[in-house]
């Protein structure tokens, strides 16, 4: 009898085995054949085992379980509806719960509303105050936010790049350079960064003329210059010579093997006016627009370029701001927790400097930082955001399990390793799939949470329409908390005319 239970045993754990082995839909499965069942079925009971012990489900960071598990039942198109109303306590609310003030009389949707892309193109073209030749108006309020090459595999960066394609966005390449895994058709915003990856001379300086043949090789829309992202801004960068493989040295322009180092600080301007000058410089040489990626920290910064900006009539076409809560693929605690502001902080603070130099009708923005789910996004462009970026939420939608291991190589998804043992996992033609159902799914979700406003667009859904709960359950004026003055955050008049016969038209 017993020899005949083990052989049973080991017969069906084979079988099991070589099924996970051939099957592309689940990376973890993929990477860790049998023992990877234990996720699964463990997410399966964890809402009953939650009744009795461990956490709630608005508890773990940096995404709860309720968040993660709306992008993966969005990105399956699964039923992402939660039942029997919210588990939050709305009279100790987490800070700044966001409350949305729905209108008596809903927007009656329109034939484009039933478009299963639900395409929302942004309010602004991007460039048009400076004229620049490819000036551009954003497909769409929802992008994929800059996570390099090196950072990320090679499946997963194909993964968003076709995830974008299929969605009908753009994804930002970080500072990484672009690589092969970005040229799948999807639109692309490249990101420029301290150590002028794909784009520097033998030396590691700038080079105007690499800038110039990638960006007519590539679909690229726009340039990003990127003076810090939220979770270690002023700090520089290192990827470990182990990690330095050859495909990645080619597209970063550096050696095998050796260590990669982005220095904290750009070696081709250290002020405002060099800083302008090389953005004029790369719109001028390329006819794309330039805008500027950066954390919030000195004010005076903002309000300087401002100034700057309204006397010389040049400068950044748009300007994303990442909040201190934004994600990394490896960063020291110090700086992920405490430097840099938050969005809610850090964002109408550089939005009143633009303003109060009447540039925020002139100048796009985008904001990134734990955007990427539906009431915080209208929130985000209800500030004055022309579209948000999102990293971490994407991540999700291919199979992330917030196993935080980015750092380690160690990743058992596929998606934040070089490891081709580990990366083999991750099937880029299912995930791409994937990427584009969470994006899609987000801005439905957004097109409804604006209709309910009584507006067509969200660009049109004013702070005046948004409350923030105080942790002891007090409501106060989203406009208020911002200090906004009226009509801040929304589009110029006739933005807004034309942003709402878009959405009609569907051009
Ligand atoms: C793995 C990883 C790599 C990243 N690499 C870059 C980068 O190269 N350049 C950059 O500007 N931001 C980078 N970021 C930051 C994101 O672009 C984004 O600004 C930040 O994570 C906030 O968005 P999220 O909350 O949607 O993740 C990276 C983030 C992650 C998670
Ligand atoms: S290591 Fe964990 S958190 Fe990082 S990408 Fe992989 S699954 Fe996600």
């Amino acid at each position: 009898m017993w020899p005949w239970l083990i052989v049973g045993t080991v017969l069906v754990v084979a079988l099991v085995a070589t099924y996970d082995l051939l099957q592309h839909k689940h990376a973890i499965l993929r990477n860790f054949p049998v023992i990877g069942h234990f996720r699964y079925v463990l997410e399966k009971v964890g809402p009953e085992l939650r009744q009795y012990i461990v956490t709630d489900n608005d508890e773990e960071r940096p995404f709860s379980r309720d968040r993660r598990r709306w992008v993966y039942a969005s990105s399956k198109k699964e039923n992402d509806y939660f039942g029997f109303g919210t588990d939050n306590d709305l009279d100790r609310p987490a800070a700044g719960y966001v409350i949305i003030k729905h209108s008596a009389f809903p927007h009656r949707p329109v034939a484009a509303d039933a478009d299963a892309s639900h395409p929302i193109p942004a309010a602004k073209v991007i460039g048009a105050w400076r004229g620049r030749r490819h000036a551009f108006r954003p497909a769409s309020v929802v992008n994929i936010s800059g996570m390099s090459y090196g950072s990320l595999s090679g499946a997963a960066v194909e993964a968003l790049n076709r995830g974008a394609l299929l969605a009908g966005c753009w994804q930002a390449t970080g500072e990484g350079g672009l690589s092969r895994f970005h040229q799948h058709g999807g639109d692309l915003v490249f990101q420029i960064g301290t150590g002028y990856f794909g784009v520097r001379d033998a030396a590691g300086d700038f080079e105007l003329s690499r800038l110039v043949d990638l960006c007519a090789a590539n679909p690229v829309r726009a340039i990003e210059l990127k003076l810090s992202q939220g979770a270690k801004p002023g700090l520089g960068g290192l990827l470990p010579g182990p990690k330095v493989t050859k495909a990645i040295a080619e597209v970063r322009g550096i050696e095998v093997g050796k260590d990669c180092i982005s220095p904290a600080f750009h070696g081709t301007f250290s002020d405002i006016d060099g800083m302008l000058e090389f953005i004029e410089r790369a719109a001028d040489a390329t006819g794309i627009p330039v805008g500027i990626k950066s954390a919030v920290g000195d004010t005076r910064f903002w309000t300087d370029l401002a100034t700057r900006m309204a006397v010389t009539g040049t400068g950044p076409d748009f300007v994303v701001v990442d909040g201190g809560e934004g994600g990394t693929g490896a960063g020291p605690l110090a700086f992920t927790d405490h430097v840099a502001l938050p969005f809610r902080q850090g964002f109408p603070r550089v939005y009143r400097a633009f303003a109060e130099a009447d540039l925020h009708h002139k100048v796009a923005f985008g904001g990134s930082a734990k955007l990427g789910f539906p009431e915080v996004a209208l929130l985000a462009l209800g500030m004055g955001c022309d579209w948000v970026s999102v990293a971490r939420e994407a991540l999700l939608a291919i199979g992330c399990v917030q196993a935080q291991r980015c750092h380690t190589d160690h990743c058992p998804t596929g998606i934040a390793t070089q490891r081709p043992w580990l990366e083999r996992g991750l099937d880029p033609d299912l995930k791409s799939v994937r990427c584009a159902n969470y994006l899609i799914t987000l801005r439905k979700e957004l097109l409804r949470l604006a209709h309910a406003c009584g507006e067509s667009h969200p660009a049109l859904v004013g702070l005046d329409r948004i409350e923030l709960l105080g942790s002891d359950g007090e409501s106060r004026p989203s406009a208020e908390v911002f200090g906004y003055q009226p009509g801040w955050g929304l589009p110029s008049r006739a933005e807004a005319k034309l942003v709402e016969q878009l959405v009609a038209t569907r051009r």
